[in-house]
């Protein structure tokens, strides 16, 4: 520890901290710009200076680190008035007009930089010139004019996403913020992720939905948990007068650090989809608005002279987005009072249902990826899907670690991957094994193992890959500190179960010198896909027969291979926020609450269980899930029970 003086005030922090942050734990507050706490400090803007005993000059705090007996000051006149020098030349330099833009009045930190250093004028005369402004991204705009420069964007591009799409151009007053080598945002290397938009403290970078619809005092912030897939990211939904008009990341949140992806920040906000308001149900062949109660009583009565039957009764199937509590509801209701034997979840054909069963869950979590030295990647694009996971390998790679990609098929990872195998499809089973028997090669006489019949060579003729390859991935994988193992749902959904038991195997093999390392992550499926294999909810959907189809969708689109099975059942029950294929064709229709509007709680892919709350209120007329399910099963005579989170305890341990 370190014990120094600010502003007459002992503080005493950890060795390696800087001054800034020494003041902001001692409640003193300095203004800042450059700076972000999840960055790397830069020093760029010279706004945060203080005065050191003993120094000549001023010093930046945010790259200053914390040494004993420093007697620091952080409001002398002197240093006032540099911060007001710093600011006019910020204002001078490029176009401020603030009553245009969209973050002035609160929003903007150096609007408001320059109120607290009460300064009412431009003290210089204000040179600009126009500069660009890029619009030709989906998503945000970025106007050079009212950049200063700060590199916070940059930084996060590079730091929290690992995707390094910007950089600067030039020096002096030709700076400027680029994509790549320069080409437009929109036809750039960016991955929409939104992560620079969120870090910008100026109206540089703007959210093409929220802009000019409000500013931080007229709107609503409500944490919450996004629930686009199993990765679990803290999200804080920013809305007004009950509207959604931004989703930021929640640098609080412990999976996501505050960085989300494009599925989660921007796709819900594309949401074109006709909302359904009010009961429906089929009448001479049309959909016609029904109350509550007629709709859940043509329900029942059909269910009814069901229960008990379970080959040809009803065919019940969950979203595996929705909350535990929904989910558990539903298996009660479905599998244990119906008696029906096909109850399951649109997380069916992911790979949860065999980890479950394996007692593999959350051997450990995200947090290995953040430290990795070395990543082998199979069976998932984390380009793709759970991209914060991905977001996390990618950033790490600069720091010096090295990244293997696994696919037999194409693989956008495998473009930052420093080894790709590509194994014939249904052979990386065997080159796992050739890697093992590498490695036991590579250990020699220390390791009693007999590989030979999986030897480089043998593996190389069945698997199509070059027992050099397979050499030179064994010895980066055996030489490293902080081995990880990822695999996705290609690696262990059905037929393939058997490669994540040979991951396994090769875990073991490896005596890696990191605590916790080597270790194995499994990054699979849908937002609660674990809580819904955990329940049983994992048999392939299939309907032959059935009289009765019941889908609690809420707010997942159908995909073609849940409504194309329905074809020719009987009587059909959606119960679903919005108008979909699958409510085209039911005989009722339930109105339900979406994502942001629910609360419950999500299990993601490291076992921690997370709760949403909600955001928004439904419009008039639609109900919970739990709601739903909870007056369904009173007309149909069944006692629920709340043990959502015991059972979920009995199958997986819950971080
Ligand atoms: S949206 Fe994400 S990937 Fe694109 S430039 Fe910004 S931080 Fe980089
Ligand atoms: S665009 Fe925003 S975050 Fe990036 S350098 Fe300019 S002001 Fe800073
Ligand atoms: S990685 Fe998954 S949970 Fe995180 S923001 Fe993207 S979709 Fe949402
Ligand atoms: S905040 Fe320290 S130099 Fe910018």
């Amino acid at each position: 520890m370190v014990r120094l003086t600010i502003d007459g005030r002992a503080v005493e922090v950890p060795e390696g901290t800087t001054v800034l942050r020494a003041a902001e734990k001692a409640g003193i507050d300095i203004p800042t710009l450059c700076d972000h706490p999840e960055l790397t400090p830069y020093g760029g803007c010279r706004l945060c200076m203080v005065e050191v005993e003993g120094v000549p000059a001023l010093q930046t705090s945010c790259t200053l680190p914390a040494t004993n007996g420093m007697v620091i000051y952080t409001n002398t006149p002197r240093i006032r008035e540099a911060r007001r020098l710093i600011l006019s030349f910020l204002f001078g330099d490029r176009n401020h007009f603030c009553m245009y833009c969209q973050v002035s009045g609160g929003d903007c930190e150096l609007q408001n930089a320059a109120y607290r250093e009460e300064m009412t004028h431009w003290p210089l005369q204000p040179g600009w010139r126009p500069y660009p402004v890029d619009a030709s991204h989906e998503d945000f705009v970025l106007d050079h004019n009212r950049c200063i420069l700060c590199r916070r964007c940059v930084r996060a591009c590079g730091e929290l996403v690992g995707n390094f799409t910007l950089g600067v151009r030039d020096r002096g007053a030709q700076t400027m913020i680029i994509a790549d080598l320069g080409v437009p945002l929109g036809e750039s290397t960016c991955v929409s992720c939104g992560t620079c938009v969120q870090v910008c403290p100026t109206g540089a970078l703007i959210d093409r939905f929220s802009a000019y619809r409000g500013r931080d005092a007229e709107i609503e912030r409500t944490k919450t948990v996004c629930v686009g897939c199993s990765v679990g990211c803290g999200v804080e939904l920013i809305t007004r007068e009950n509207h959604l008009m931004r989703i930021d990341g929640d640098w609080e949140a412990p999976v996501n650090d505050g960085v989300l992806c494009e599925v989660g920040r921007y796709q819900p906000l594309k949401d074109e989809r006709a909302r359904i308001v009010t009961p429906l149900v089929r009448k001479n062949g049309t959909l016609k608005a029904a109350s509550w109660d007629e709709a859940l009583d043509v329900v029942a009565e059909r269910l009814k002279p069901l229960v008990g039957r379970n080959g040809d009764g009803v065919a019940a199937i969950a979203s595996a987005r929705l909350p535990a509590e929904v989910l558990y509801l539903f298996k009660r209701i479905f599998a244990d009072a119906v008696g029906s034997g096909m109850v399951t979840s649109t997380g069916w054909n992911s790979a949860w249902a065999s980890i479950v069963k394996s007692g593999r869950v959350s051997e450990r979590g995200l947090d290995a990826l953040k430290s990795a030295d070395c990543v082998v990647v199979l069976g998932t694009d984390l380009v793709q899907d759970h991209q914060v996971a991905g977001f996390f390998v990618k950033r790490s790679l600069p720091q010096g670690t090295r990244l293997v990609v696994i696919d037999p098929a194409d693989n956008a990872l495998s473009e930052w991957a420093h080894y790709v195998l590509r194994p014939q499809p249904g052979t990386e089973r065997d080159l796992l094994l050739g890697i093992m028997a590498a490695v036991v090669e590579l250990a020699g006489e220390q390791s009693n193992r007999d590989l030979s019949e999986h030897s480089p060579e043998l593996a190389s003729q069945r698997t199509g890959v070059a027992a050099d390859e397979i050499r030179r991935v064994a010895r980066v994988v055996a030489s490293s500190q902080k081995p990880v193992f990822v695999y996705g749902d290609g690696a262990a959904s059905n037929g393939s179960a058997g490669i994540v038991e040979t991951m396994a195997q090769l875990v073991n093999l490896i005596e890696a010198p990191g605590e916790g390392y080597p270790a194995l992550v499994a990054v699979c499926g849908q937002a609660n896909g674990l809580a819904a294999a955990a329940y049983g909810l994992d048999r392939a959907f299939s309907v032959g027969g059935h009289q009765v189809a019941y889908l609690a969708l809420g707010d997942e689109d159908p995909d073609q291979a849940l409504v194309q099975p329905l074809e020719g059942v009987p009587f059909i029950v959606v119960q679903a926020s919005h108008v979909s294929a699958a409510t085209t064709m039911a005989d009722v229709v339930l109105p339900v609450e979406t994502w942001a509007e629910q609360e419950g709680h999500y299990l993601n892919l490291e076992g921690r269980l997370q709760e949403a709350h909600r955001g928004l209120t439904p419009p008039e007329g639609v109900w919970s899930n739990v709601r739903v399910l909870q007056s369904l099963a009173e007309k149909l005579g069944i006692t629920l029970d709340d043990g959502w989170e015991q059972a979920l305890r009995a199958r997986v341990p819950i971080a």
